[in-house]
């Protein structure tokens, strides 16, 4: 069964970007330590990040049309991009939203998420857990 992993702005970055918030886990490493994980519980994991809001929303309406449960780590968009929301609420089969930092412990701006009242449930907080975390999520429901 297949699962989307989709990533937003800055998270290629990972590994050098604020590493005291996101951790010295590389961009590559979470790609094939997320992979891997589904793929030892016989998921057909595709991991993928975008900065582009456009093609963002393009991934959301392949996975709409598609019917495939999706792990969504919005990044910024998280917190102003209606359009993604109104993406993200085309799915059919669950939505699980990720953060690697706890964006509630943070900044004011952080503290909204646009996303969030569209997705079947929110992990956040956990470091790259979060996305293991995510995969469980999906198996537990039984959409993977
Ligand atoms: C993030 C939290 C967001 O506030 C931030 O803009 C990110 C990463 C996280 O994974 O902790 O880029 O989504």
């Amino acid at each position: 069964m297949k699962v989307l992993v989709l990533n937003g702005p800055n998270l290629a970055r990972l590994g050098t970007r604020e590493p005291d918030i996101y951790g010295a886990t590389t961009w590559p490493q979470l790609q094939q330590r997320v992979t891997e994980y589904g793929a030892a519980r016989d998921l057909d994991v595709d991991v993928r990040q975008t900065d582009s809001e456009a093609e963002l929303i393009g991934w959301l309406h392949e996975a709409a049309d598609e019917g495939v449960p999706v792990i969504l780590n919005p990044a910024a968009f998280t917190h102003y991009s209606y359009g993604l929301r109104d993406a993200a609420a085309q799915l059919r089969a669950p939505l699980i939203e990720v953060h690697i930092s706890n964006p509630a412990a943070r900044e004011e701006f952080r503290h909204t998420s646009v996303i969030a009242a569209v997705a079947t449930g929110t992990i956040a907080g956990f470091g790259i857990t979060s996305y293991l975390l995510a995969v469980d999520a999906v198996l537990a429901l039984g959409a993977g």
